[in-house]
């Protein structure tokens, strides 16, 4: 018996060395195994009990559940105690750790080119005393077509190959000149504004072509507008845009109904002096459609045309972007590829 009670003695004093000498989570555990384990010291004392006289087993019984009882409350303490140094250690840690510094290997995202470009384009005519106007993309014939003076079987509508709808007079809108009228039947002249947005037409999809496309429209509207008024905003425009000084424009006839008269307006090549593959050789540019506002369209909206007249322009925004960055392909543009939206 006493060679028992030494031994209890002897694991006691080794266990709450081992406890003490633990200093992490993974230690204490091995500890753990060692000593309160199934197969640990403290388990392989309790078939020794039995070789005792009853008397004996009455003092040493006790003893041996004293011990296992001491050790394992020893063990739950420098658990919990290890758990809050290990979480006071990590708290240290993130105190150090500065969220906004610059980590190299983090990817960021980007503004996709077209929300680039209409922030800028908005930010020119901003500057000039324009505001945002906005309509929708789902539109009905009137505002896409019958307002801007393109009546049911006015060939042009066949110009643009619309979408038609499974809904009555509805289409997706062909053009950003939907919100022409319905700018004027909002406001009282004298006004001008500028709209970005998404056309819709049906046509097989190219490198230059795609059923879905960004425009953008001006419409100026007061007492004493004119041709020229919308050519030297073109050309500030252009100017602008292209962060270039000294373009030139040149205006040519051109066809659409809600203008009188009508003109495509170029723009000289900013990229070459005598001749270049972007503008193929020619040194110019076509970019924009454009002209006075047709009467029919201003009493459309509402608007007296003996008393007021507009200009009105059309630019398409996709090609604009892929020439200002030399975008040989539109579905770069529009399939969403990382690769080269990280470019820009
Ligand atoms: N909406 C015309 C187009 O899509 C462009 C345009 C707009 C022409 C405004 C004249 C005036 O081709």
């Amino acid at each position: 018996m006493k060679q028992l009670t030494l031994k209890i003695e002897r694991i006691d004093q080794a266990y709450q060395q081992a406890i003490k000498d633990s200093t992490t989570l993974e230690n204490l555990e091995l500890v753990r195994i060692q000593f309160l384990g199934r197969k640990g010291e403290i388990a392989q004392l309790m078939p020794l009990l039995k070789d005792l006289s009853t008397d004996e087993k009455r003092i040493i019984g006790p003893a041996l559940n004293q011990l296992k009882q001491s050790a394992e409350d020893t063990y739950l303490l420098k658990k919990e105690a290890l758990i809050a140094q290990a979480f006071e250690q990590q708290e240290a840690r993130n105190k150090d750790f500065d969220i906004t510094s610059y980590s190299p290997l983090k990817s960021t995202g980007s503004l996709h080119l077209y929300t680039q470009a209409t922030e800028k384009i908005e930010n020119i005519f901003l500057s000039m005393g324009y505001s945002i106007a906005d309509g929708p993309e789902v539109e009905t014939e009137f505002y896409n077509f019958e307002s801007l003076n393109i009546g049911k079987n006015h060939p042009a509508r066949d110009m643009q190959d619309t979408f038609f709808l499974n809904i009555p007079n509805m289409v997706l809108r062909t053009q950003t000149s939907n919100v022409q009228v319905r700018t004027m039947q909002k406001r009282k002249p004298p006004f001008a504004v500028i709209c970005t947005g998404k056309v819709y037409r049906n046509e097989a999809t190219d490198a230059s072509h795609d059923y879905m496309f960004r425009q953008f429209e001006g419409l100026v509207v007061g007492e004493t507008i004119s041709l020229s008024n919308l050519l030297a905003t073109m050309r500030l425009f252009f100017e602008k845009f292209f962060e270039k000084k000294n373009l030139k424009i040149r205006a040519r006839p051109g066809y659409f109904p809600f203008v009188e008269p009508g003109l495509e307006i170029d723009m000289s090549c900013p990229f070459c002096s005598n001749g270049c593959s972007t503008c193929k050789q020619s040194c110019w540019i076509e970019l924009v459609g454009g002209g006075l506002v047709h009467p029919n369209v201003l009493k459309h909206g509402g608007i007296d045309p003996t008393r007021y007249s507009g200009f009105a322009f059309g630019f398409g925004l996709t090609r604009l972007i892929m020439l200002k960055y030399s975008i040989n392909d539109i579905r770069l543009l529009h399939n969403g590829q990382k690769e080269f939206l990280e470019q820009f």
